[in-house]
């Protein structure tokens, strides 16, 4: 089985570290951790050419590798810092083009949970983990958060930069962890 980590921040950061965390915890599995600044993604133009070719996105750029990684994907856990609030716009840009996999549902029953960093305590992590959460709800995805004993609404942390190091909270960090532990658990759960 394999589980797809989508590093959503626009650089390799607190973000890329918490997916890490987490796959820590997924290592009986393949793993992958992507990042999006690794790739060019055009935004969606609302050519609807995808919902008449059965599914293919006409604009040729990095989005066919990754709709790759996420078709082949059991399990996919998507990280995005807080940006105002919400998720990055890279990550939004993602979310819009995957519009394609929508066409024929192939990112249905897949797991999926989410993953969140900001500067600040109460800076807009849980409504960036439910801006997630919607983008899966919407492909009919099997959602989960975190478990035991952090067990809210998904990996939801702290981190500033000191001297060029991202230093993370630890409940932030064991939130992540949390997420990989419930996503296998999840995975061993639906597809034996
Ligand atoms: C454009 C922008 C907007 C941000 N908005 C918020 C915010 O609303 N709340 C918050 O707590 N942090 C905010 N931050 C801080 C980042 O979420 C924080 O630095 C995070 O750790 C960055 O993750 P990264 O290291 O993976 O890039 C913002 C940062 C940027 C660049």
């Amino acid at each position: 089985m394999k589980v797809l980590a989508i590093n959503g921040s626009h650089r390799k950061g607190s973000t890329l570290i918490l997916l890490e965390e987490a796959l820590k915890e997924l290592s009986e599995f393949e793993t992958e951790v992507i990042s999006l600044c690794d790739y060019k993604l055009e935004y969606c133009k609302v050519c609807n050419a995808c919902k008449k070719n059965g599914g293919i996105c006409i604009v040729n750029d990095g989005y066919q590798e990754i709709e790759k990684k996420m078709k082949e994907a059991d399990a996919i856990i998507v990280g995005s810092p807080v940006y105002f609030g919400s998720i990055t716009g890279m990550l939004k840009t993602l979310f819009d083009r995957s519009r394609t996999l929508r066409v024929n549902w192939e990112l249905k029953d897949k797991v999926c949970a989410a993953i969140t960093v900001g500067a600040t305590q109460h800076g807009g992590q849980e409504h960036t983990l439910q801006a997630i959460h919607a983008w899966a709800l919407i492909h009919g995805m099997i959602l989960v958060a975190d478990s035991d004993p952090t067990a809210h609404f998904g990996g939801a942390a702290v981190a500033k930069q000191v001297d060029g190091e991202f230093k993370i909270d630890e409940w932030g960090l064991q939130t992540a962890r949390s997420v990989g532990k419930r996503v296998r658990e999840v995975l061993k759960a639906i597809k034996g």
